[in-house]
């Protein structure tokens, strides 16, 4: 198993470019299953979650190619089974977002019921419901949701609550109902804008993707189409949060600093200086960091995959910070490990209490998840001596080439096998 040697305490200075992001990525990939023509996506990033879904959807019948320049381009002709299994659910959660495209699609599918997972319980029940409500048959048989339709119909649905994959199915199966659906308390997620802005290319009409109702008219057929996937925002907000923690100065090519409001207002409160380019980000930290309160919610607010980031930010910041995570219910296992390097947090339900420390000292620390294991690496870069980070498959699943990136701003990072 891999593990990542970080020799901490230098400042990250220089510049990187920003990859595609996975979370646009992923479900832009399922919509091809929409088509019986090539979808080409480019600026895929090359990640674990990427290969998984090429896998899984060659396994349906896809043909991927991939191309020199970060393209690929899949091709769903042929649809040999409906079947995403447990072997690759299990691996990636992401892979229910098949669900929707092959209902719509084949008028049936069966998707191995995703179990739990290290942050969470997850249910994808609010998916269910929703494709129910247009009209679809499902039941839950040894582990598996078998659904059936032999056409979706439009409908109006209102998702318990704000739900990023569950809003993507639910827009990617109406493209091809019969009739408009209107989702309401939809993601505004500005992947599912990108997955929208494809949908569209593709010959879909989708309407009023990026705010919280969304209607999708149902069209007889898509057709291919080319897409170039959005700038990871996360990606862009962890090396923004690694530059600010050790004191560094970084500019981020190809960032968007429009999808991190809340994230770049955080970082101004920690005393960051941040200059936002047409398409870049530069981040300065010239002072010790201080501590900031973060709340984590759905889309324009504080994102929950950037909370472990600031914790090990927060950790080493002078103050005290609170963190309420009420997105999902088990994401603090970062703080266990972060105590390991010498952070002091507590943690009461959804709240840390971080106390911020003078130094950490490395140690030994293991990944949990993936943005659990992103803010090890930034603890890493800030701690006195040696840290090693243990389990970083939880990493290739959503950086791109992380510890390339870092050694490029600096860092003395390096892989062990
Ligand atoms: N929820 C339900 N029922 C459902 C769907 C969701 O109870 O049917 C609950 C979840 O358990 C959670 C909340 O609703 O408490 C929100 O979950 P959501 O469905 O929005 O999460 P997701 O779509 O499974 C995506 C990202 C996550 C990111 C969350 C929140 C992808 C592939 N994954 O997950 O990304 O944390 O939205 O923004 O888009 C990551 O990249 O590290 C990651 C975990």
């Amino acid at each position: 198993m891999d593990r990542l040697l970080i020799e901490g305490g230098g400042p990250l200075s220089g510049e990187v470019r920003v990859s595609g992001a996975k979370n646009a990525a992923l479900p832009l990939m399922c919509a091809s299953l929409l088509t019986s023509e090539p979808l080409t996506l480019a600026n895929i990033p090359h990640l674990k979650d990427v290969s998984t879904m090429i896998r899984l959807l060659a396994r349906i019948g896809v043909e991927a190619s991939l191309d020199e320049r970060l393209g690929v381009t899949l091709d769903s002709r042929r649809i040999a089974e409906p079947l995403a299994p447990y072997d690759l659910v299990k691996t990636m959660r992401a892979s229910i977002l098949v669900l929707g495209p092959l209902l719509a699609r084949c008028g049936e599918a069966r998707v191995s019921l995703p179990g739990g997972c290290a942050i969470g319980s997850r249910p994808v029940d609010q998916h269910l419901k929703g494709l129910a409500k247009m009209g679809a048959e499902i039941s839950v048989e040894q582990g598996y949701i078998a659904a059936r339709a032999r056409r979706l119909r439009g409908a109006r649905i209102a998702t318990d609550m704000v739900t990023v994959t569950g809003t993507e199915n639910l827009m990617m199966a109406a493209c091809l109902a019969q009739g408009t659906t209107v989702l309401e308390n939809a993601a505004r997620e500005p992947e599912v804008l990108d997955l929208a802005n494809c949908l569209n290319a593709m010959g879909a009409r989708v309407k009023g993707a990026g705010t919280d109702v969304i209607a999708i008219q149902g069209v007889e057929r898509l057709h291919g189409a080319a897409h170039a996937i959005m700038p990871d925002r996360i990606e862009t907000g962890t090396f923004l949060v690694a530059a600010a923690a050790t004191g560094g100065a970084v500019r981020l090519l190809g960032a968007d600093a429009s999808l991190l409001d809340a994230v770049l207002v955080k970082l101004g409160d920690a005393g960051a200086d941040i200059a936002v380019e047409p398409a870049a980000i530069a981040l300065r930290m010239p002072r010790k960091p201080k501590s900031v309160n973060v709340r984590t919610a759905p889309y324009p607010a504080f994102p929950t995959d950037m909370q472990a980031q600031f914790m090990a930010l927060d950790a080493i910041a002078e103050g005290t910070a609170v963190i309420v995570e009420t997105i999902f219910e088990n994401r603090f296992m970062h703080s266990l490990e972060l105590q390991r390097l010498g952070a002091d947090i507590e943690v009461s339900g959804n709240t840390a209490l971080v106390r911020g420390v003078t130094k950490l000292q490395g140690a030994t620390v293991m990944a949990t998840d993936l943005r659990a294991s992103a803010s090890l690496v930034i603890a890493g870069l800030v701690a006195e001596g040696e840290t090693t980070v243990d389990r970083i498959y939880h990493l290739d699943r959503g950086y791109e080439c992380i510890e390339e990136k870092l050694a490029q701003l600096g860092a003395k990072i390096r892989r062990v096998h």
